[in-house]
């Protein structure tokens, strides 16, 4: 029996589209990993699809004007289309608005339910009337419970910091359509991950991973408590209650079910409807996860918790594979700042295999790291052209200008050559075991040491100089035999990595069919029998500086133009007065005298002014940007006739001028002018 391998890769949001930080965390290692591993000759699956529901996706697809089925078949299409540029090759690739979903969440959610492990709860949650909805926590604004900013978001106060429960804030409203919110009753179904701890502990035991992977999954394990499965939305999966109706699940419990429903639809279009079985019911499969670090707790505990709460014996995960970060140019890809790389322009000039190259190079396996270009640029040149193209090159070259194409064959090995051929497979071994050990940078860094071995032989053998020697011609065809086996090496140390590449390096040397399809002990060992080899041809293009000039300037652009658009926004002037309107305000210096708090108020200062010819108390909201003592003995500009009005209980006697801007506020002072002195 071929041993099975069932390789999943974290299933993208279809909210927007994936950028190169996704590709070198998640889908690239898995790609490389599952053709690897076909190479090895085990039966792998390597399965993925979009992951579509959630209360991030109905709020981006409101503010985009779309419905959020609109949304997420765009972005569906836009991520697939990705994917098959960077030839992420997935035998399947589904959604989880797929028809196969719902039925295998539902089957999840009975059988947790059953076996005792869901239980409901009554909790407050915020009401629309206008909606006629509860309005998860991303969709509403309020009024800061601790510092009064009044455009606080749902979870935490952008301006103090401060975290609470939407139910917390005060006057809290929609964020699309500004109504007022009431706070409501709602009952909700939560999963008692507690009662896993101990088969949780155990199952982390046996497993072998990473520390940052292992340790992270203990915090969770150790802090357990049950967790409201079900959301108030529109958008998700029913939930298959008679008393949850308009109730739908959290899109963490139904997404990672995606992996399960996805290998059923994989199994259903090629017409073996129970073929996925054997990967996820099979204790003998081998399963691996590759996700990014964010992702840990929900593939570390809650995932195997729900599989754990089943009635079949679905699989639990091996080993997973999770990345740090990976940046651009020291910051985070972010589409809203223009911190991207535009990816038409970017397949205009390089391709699959480069980016695939440098982003194995860089992996982020062990720190977050990042992409420059700079470095994209020295490793196409020094590297893929000057390395291991260069070997490819000047071997085939130099066989087609002095052999006529003809494979020379082995005549006498010196020690020289026996050593060569010796390092050659020490280093086939260690990439071997590389791939096996999901260490990409590695794999990748292993290749270029075995171009350069190549590089080495070949200048140390010199057979240029042979050529011009009949007695020495049978060194000279070893030498380019034993080059030409380097070759092929590095074909198959690379056909997981830049698969394109290795495939016409293949046909140079007159391999046939597909190498991807082939078995990596059997390439090892092969002997060619095709006498002639293909002409070389270009493996890959040099980067030139004027267009990485351009990428760089454009990024450079991107970000300046975001940046304009995000700067604070200045409130549009109002409608023209003449002189005399203006001059009915009645401006003049008053010095503060005395300060104190408004009692149960924070905005408010109860401030004591002289205006010279007589005293007035006034209140002003300017308590968040002042202390009393910074304000007594300043002379400030009051509108002096304003009618007086009453705030929290203290008569205000006039207004203090104050500038305001972003969240600074600032009071408007003069030094030499006395109280009283008009302004105008
Ligand atoms: N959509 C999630 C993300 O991009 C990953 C979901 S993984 C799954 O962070 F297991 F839930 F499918
Ligand atoms: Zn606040």
């Amino acid at each position: 029996m071929r041993q099975r391998v069932l390789v999943t890769a974290a299933l993208p949001y279809a909210n927007g589209p994936l950028h190169f930080g996704h590709i070198a965390g998640a889908y690239l290692p898995a790609d490389c990993y599952a053709r690897f591993e076909r190479l090895q000759g085990r039966d792998v699956l390597y399965i993925c699809g979009s992951d579509e529901y959630g209360v991030a996706i109905t709020l981006s697809a409101e503010l985009a004007g779309r419905t959020p089925k609109e949304h997420v078949d765009l972005y569906h299409e836009i991520n697939q289309k990705f994917f098959s540029q960077l030839q992420i090759h997935f035998d399947h690739f589904s959604r989880t608005t797929t028809s196969f979903h719902q039925p295998i969440v539902h089957a999840f959610f009975q059988n947790l339910y059953g076996n005792g492990f869901i239980e409901p709860q009554d909790t407050e949650q915020l009401y629309s009337e206008a909606d006629h909805r509860f309005l998860a926590d991303r969709y509403v604004i309020g009024t800061c419970p601790r510092c009064g900013f009044e455009e606080a978001r749902g979870d935490e106060c952008g301006k103090c910091g401060a975290s609470y429960e939407a139910t917390d804030l005060k006057q809290p409203r929609s964020k699309l359509t500004g109504a007022s919110l009431q706070k409501r009753c709602t009952r909700h179904w939560y999963l008692r991950f507690d009662r896993f701890r101990e088969k949780l502990e155990a199952f982390l035991a046996s497993r072998d991973w990473k520390p940052n992977v292992e340790n992270f999954a203990r915090q969770y394990v150790e802090d357990l408590r049950p967790r409201a499965i079900t959301r108030d939305l529109e958008w998700g999966v029913p939930v298959p209650l008679a008393e949850a109706k308009d109730k739908v699940f959290y899109v963490w419990f139904d997404a990672p079910i995606g992996y399960i429903s996805a290998t059923v639809e994989w199994a259903a279009k090629k017409a073996t409807p129970s073929a996925w079985e054997e990967y996820w019911l099979n204790p003998e499969t081998k399963y691996v996860q590759f996700i990014g670090k964010d992702n840990i707790p929900f593939h570390a505990v809650f995932f195997p918790a729900m599989i754990m709460g089943q009635n079949r014996p679905y699989k639990l995960v091996d080993d997973l594979v999770a990345n740090e970060f990976y940046n651009l140019e020291g910051k985070q890809f972010s589409k809203s700042d223009g911190w991207t790389i535009d990816l038409d322009l970017f397949f205009e000039h390089f391709s699959a295999d480069q980016i695939r190259y440098v982003l194995a190079a860089n992996a982020p396996e062990t720190a977050d790291s990042e992409f420059t270009w700079k470095d994209f640029q020295q490793r196409c040149n020094g590297e893929l052209v000057g390395k291991f193209g260069n070997l490819i090159n000047r071997v085939l070259v130099f066989i087609q200008t002095h052999g006529e194409g003809c494979r020379p064959s082995v005549a006498v090995k010196e020690e020289f050559d026996l050593q060569f051929e010796k390092d050659c497979l020490r280093l086939m071994s260690e990439i071997e075991q590389n791939y096996q050990g999901y260490r990409l940078r590695k794999v990748a860094s292993l290749v270029m040491e075995l171009a350069q071995l190549g590089n080495a032989y070949f200048d140390q053998k010199a057979p240029w100089k042979d050529v011009k020697d009949p007695a020495r011609h049978d060194r000279m065809k070893t030498t380019l035999a034993l080059c030409l086996e380097a070759i092929k090496y590095l074909a198959l140390a690379s056909s997981a990595l830049m698969p394109d590449t290795a495939q016409k390096i293949w046909q140079m040397l007159g391999g046939e069919g597909s190498l991807a399809d082939l078995n990596w002990k059997k390439v090892l060992e092969a002997k060619f029998i095709t006498p002639k080899l293909q002409p070389p041809q270009l493996l890959f293009q040099r980067v030139e500086d004027d267009i990485i000039a351009i990428q760089v300037k454009r990024l450079k652009h991107m970000q300046e133009t975001a940046c304009a658009v995000q700067a604070p926004p200045y409130l549009p002037l109002k409608p023209q007065i003449t002189i005399d309107q203006f001059q009915q305000v009645d401006l003049r210096v008053a010095t503060i005298l005395e300060v104190e708090k408004v009692p149960k108020s924070k905005k408010l200062l109860k401030l004591y002014v002289d205006l010279g010819f007589e005293k007035r108390t006034v209140v002003s909201g300017i308590s968040l940007h002042y202390t009393p003592e910074q304000l007594v003995g300043k002379k400030v500009i009051l509108v002096a006739n304003l009618k007086p009005s009453t705030l929290m209980g203290v008569e205000s006697q006039g207004m203090v001028l104050a500038g305001l801007h972003d969240d600074k506020l600032e009071v408007i002072t003069v030094v030499d002018l006395p109280g009283g002195a008009e302004v105008s």
